[in-house]
């Protein structure tokens, strides 16, 4: 694992904006996995900015949403179809046919989910995976005890998770109580897997993803087993780590670090 810290914010979206550019500029048809939430806003607003001052090309690139609430239409307000398309499709060039996001309208659940996984495999799976980190430690909806080898289902939200999210709600009851989620198992398969952090609150979340052990109740520890993930996070969501130091002293001595 690589954990790069930054200043803040604004430092964290542009260096994980250097990235996704990076990831194009070597493979201009990537797959990219993306996620939705505050943390990625400010790297979806970079990614714009390159798009229209730069020329990033996003042509040819195919993604897939880790996840949706399940009841939501894609034109409701807090729908995840909804926050990708005036965040970040409607800037820029991906084809529409490219797009993915896990329905939350669906009337046949089951099947939708493996359709989504099997679209991912035939796409040639996913190349750059974003990821935010829930203040319980999950990834995607992947809640605690969810099985660190599960595939794209139905989960229930957590209590913690329905009240984080209510900011975005009018009334705590408004927010859904399932979603669709791409399982740990997806994301381990991605092949290089980013994951953002900002705030204090996000502390506890990282510190045991990173350092504790792998466990089903943070299920971001599961990122441990994976051969090539970045974490990116400003100093806040730093404030719990132990080896900050010695992160520190590596992010120095690297040629490349964006
Ligand atoms: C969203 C997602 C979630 C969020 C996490 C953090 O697609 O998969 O895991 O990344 O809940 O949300 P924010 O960024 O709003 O703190």
């Amino acid at each position: 694992m690589e954990i790069l810290v930054k200043d803040n914010y604004e430092q964290m979206s542009v260096a994980a904006a250097k990235l996704v550019a990076r990831t194009l500029n070597a493979k201009p048809n990537a797959v990219l996995g993306l996620a939705t939430g505050a943390t990625p806003l400010g790297l979806y607003r970079e990614l714009v900015r390159m798009h229209k001052d730069e020329g990033l090309d996003f042509s040819q690139v195919t993604t897939f949403n880790l996840d949706e609430y399940v009841g939501l239409t894609r034109n409701h307000p807090q729908s995840y179809h909804y926050f990708m398309h005036e965040n970040f499709f409607k800037h820029v060039n991906i084809p529409k046919q490219n797009i993915y996001i896990p329905s939350g309208t669906t009337d046949n659940y089951a099947a939708f989910c493996q359709w989504y996984e099997q679209r991912i495999h035939e796409c040639g799976g996913i190349d750059l995976q974003l990821l935010g980190i829930g203040s319980d430690g999950h990834i995607a909806f992947n809640e605690p005890a969810s099985s660190l080898g599960s595939r794209t289902r139905i989960k229930t939200l957590a209590r913690t998770t329905i009240q984080d999210n209510a900011r975005f709600f009018d009334t705590l009851d408004q927010v859904p109580i399932y979603a669709i989620t791409m399982g740990v198992g997806t994301i381990l398969e991605a092949r290089k897997i980013l994951l953002l952090a900002n705030g204090r609150p996000k502390a506890a979340a990282v510190a045991a993803a990173v350092e504790g052990p792998v466990t089903c109740m943070v299920t971001a520890s599961a990122l441990q087993l994976h051969r090539d993930v970045l974490f990116v996070v400003d100093r806040e969501a730093a404030g719990q780590l132990k080896m900050l130091d010695y992160y520190q002293w590596i992010q120095e001595k690297m040629v490349d670090a964006p």
